[in-house]
């Protein structure tokens, strides 16, 4: 098998179809379950409006269609409403996924006015004193509540996301509760997923499997309850990987439809793989369409010819692509491994102990370790890096 710029699948690779565009890791928040990278403030130089414009010109050559401006929070960056506009000349259809803070009613109008087609605000908790514990702000909140009713008054579907975890799993009700008297229109209740931030604070943050299951039947009434009263809300409710039996076709397989570019340009085949100790090509240097076809990152661990034996045997190979790269090598230090997950898989068993462990755990003994600079710079110093 060779990884030197050669795609090792029979497969000829297809063009991208996802572009997120991570404009910034700064963020006025401090959630200790983002999946930004533990080593967020090495990478300060972003790209400038015209290398944006670049990078989306591009993208969309290559046959990109969906793009997500994301971050930290994008809406720190003033050109945002040119980059929608730009983005929406160019035929993309255009995402935002933001925190809401920084969001105005004026500002709503001013991306409406640019094209974006979509926003996703995310709330932390159905009650301000426990979304300020989370987020580490007093004001968000009801800013987000704020701003999730102008989205929808600006004629955009409301959508919100909720990460759960250990905190406020146990919320659920009143937070489907809380999006029902917002008029939401869906609601993402995505369990978190152990990567970046949410990896060192795992302990602290997986919940129980009697939470899960309790929160998973709240969900289903509430499915009920709307049905019964003919309010068209939908609840998407997302298990978190460490609970399953067989892995996610994570970025539906590694380097096949996705692609990101990070704050400093460089590209990644999905937001965590930062984590990986591999080398990623940047956007200053080399063009996208030599990234996504040429690169060693990206051919890497498309195809199946780099998986272990166990995947390359197993019937599922074409399906969930040997499962999540970046999770395989946060839980074995392997990242050709075959993802824990997968309950096949020799390591398995980690995570059942990771699951046991936190049993026995009170919140108290495992404490959030807020997502902020001051953190990052002393986890830096702390691994000599
Ligand atoms: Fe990176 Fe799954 S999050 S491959």
């Amino acid at each position: 098998m060779t990884h030197n710029g050669v795609n090792p699948s029979a497969e000829p690779t297809s063009p991208p179809l996802w572009l997120l565009a991570e404009l910034t890791y700064r963020c006025p928040l401090q959630c200790a379950y983002c999946s930004n990278p533990l080593a967020f403030t090495r990478y300060q130089n972003e790209l400038d409006t015209e290398a944006w414009f670049s990078v989306l010109r591009q993208a969309r050559a290559m046959g990109a269609a969906q793009l997500g401006f994301s971050g930290g929070e994008p809406l720190i960056r003033k050109d945002l409403e040119v980059l929608v506009s730009e983005a929406r000349q160019l035929g993309f259809y255009t995402n935002l996924l933001t925190s809401g803070v920084g969001l105005t009613t004026q500002r709503v109008d001013a991306l409406a006015e640019a094209g974006l087609d979509h926003i996703q605000i995310s709330l932390q908790a159905a009650d301000p004193e426990l979304a300020q514990a989370l987020a580490g702000s007093a004001k968000a909140h009801a800013n987000k509540l704020a701003m999730a009713k102008a989205v929808k008054a600006a004629g955009y579907p409301m959508v919100l996301n909720v990460v759960l975890h250990r905190h406020n799993i146990d919320q659920i009700g009143a937070l489907i509760a809380l999006c029902d008297e917002l008029g939401a229109d869906a609601v993402e209740l995505a369990n978190c997923q152990y990567y970046g931030w949410a990896f060192l604070n795992r302990q602290a943050l997986m919940p129980t499997r009697e939470q899960l299951i309790r929160a998973e039947a709240e969900t289903n009434r509430w499915r009920e309850t709307l049905a019964a009263r003919g309010r068209d809300m939908s609840l998407l409710f997302v298990v978190p990987d460490y609970f399953e039996q067989a892995p996610k076709a994570c970025m539906g397989g590694w380097g096949s439809i996705f692609m990101t570019v990070a704050p400093d340009g460089a590209v990644l085949p999905c937001h965590s793989a930062r984590e990986l100790p591999m080398a990623f090509p940047n956007v200053k240097e080399t063009s996208l369409q030599d990234i996504w076809y040429q690169s060693d990152a990206f051919n890497r661990f498309r195809g199946t010819q780099w998986m272990p034996t166990l995947c390359q045997q197993c019937d599922e190979r074409d399906k969930d692509h040997g499962g999540c790269r970046c999770q395989a090598y946060l839980l074995t230090g392997d990242m050709t491994a075959t993802d824990p997950v997968c309950q096949h898989s020799p390591q398995h068993g980690l995570l059942e102990n990771l699951i046991a462990d936190n049993l026995q755990s009170t919140p108290d003994q495992a404490p959030l370790i807020p997502r902020n600079a001051r953190q990052s710079k002393h986890l830096q110093s702390q691994d000599g890096s």
